[in-house]
């Protein structure tokens, strides 16, 4: 069932469970990933960041996931993550996106609200739900060269008066791409975030935060939380073993099929820990 991600995340943000973001590439880890939302009877949201959108183009994303979507009674939301243009925000809603993000976080604050009002304006009346970035999540990736600022929570308040977004994301401790658990989060900043607005907070780099945090975050205004390396990982690491272990085997869907079981796992268990009990 196709939707976007303002009611699940509205519901989410009341407490009790958080709805994964997941990043994915194609078929196999889409497929793994509402694989995994079935058993939880609960929310997904598909997410293209700007790698996955470099490998296969937006419309046969789409379409793919669209057809991944009407074949599923569980919610998927089809999200663009990490847009830094309007002209990708424009060819996602083109190509039948039902959510974006933009991604202003390197930006002013002014300019930021300004760009963020706009994509609104682009949205509106699509059925389309907006996702912002106050203060900057930054990346353990060194190639990636993004600063890592806190959120202001005075900023948050301002933010969401000026501009109502469906979801904020917020820059409260995590990071980008971390292969081990490692990040804490400072649930007294987050608090403070709270106090200054009722849209529903997004935390990315979720890989990398330890297991403890992700449960103490049941219990705040967090309506969804960004996934992607412990998913990759999970694909990378169990396809590297197949191959090895398989010289002879040169047919891709076979090396597939084990990688695939190895994501759908990694989501099952991002679901358990975000609060989802299996049906
Ligand atoms: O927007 C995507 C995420 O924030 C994923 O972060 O790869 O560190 O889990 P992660
Ligand atoms: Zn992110």
């Amino acid at each position: 069932m196709l939707v976007n991600m303002s009611e699940c995340v509205r519901d989410a943000s009341q407490g009790q469970w958080i709805v994964p973001g997941f990043n994915v590439f194609g078929y196999e880890d889409a497929l793994a990933v509402i694989n995994a939302a079935e058993k939880f009877n609960a929310p997904v949201i598909l997410m293209s960041n700007s790698d996955a959108v470099e490998h296969m183009d937006l419309n046969s994303s789409s379409a793919l996931f669209h057809s991944l979507a009407e074949s599923t009674d569980v919610p998927v939301v089809i999200h663009l993550d990490h847009a830094k243009t309007f002209e990708l925000i424009l060819r996602a809603i083109k190509a039948g996106y039902t959510s974006v993000m933009y991604d202003g976080s390197a930006l002013p604050l002014e300019e930021n609200i300004k760009n963020t009002q706009h994509v609104l304006e682009l949205t509106r009346e699509k059925n389309i739900s907006v996702e912002a970035e106050l203060g900057s999540v930054p990346y353990t990736d060194r190639n990636e060269d993004v600063k890592s600022i806190m959120t202001v929570p005075e900023d948050a308040r301002r933010f969401t008066d000026e501009v109502p977004v469906h979801a904020l994301a917020v820059a409260v401790g995590s990071l980008h791409r971390m292969q081990t658990k490692a990040a804490r989060i400072n649930f007294d900043l987050l608090a403070e975030v709270k106090k200054c607005t009722n849209v529903p907070l997004v935390i990315h780099g979720t890989s990398g935060i330890v297991d403890k945090d992700v449960k103490k975050l049941l219990s705040t205004n967090v309506g969804k939380m960004n996934i992607g390396t412990a998913l990759r990982m999970a694909f990378g690491e169990t396809l590297r073993r197949e191959v090895l272990a398989k010289p002879d085997e040169f047919d891709r869907v076979k090396l597939f099929r084990n990688p695939m079981t190895a994501v759908q796992a990694a989501a099952e268990e991002k679901y358990r820990l975000l609060g989802w009990v299996e049906r």
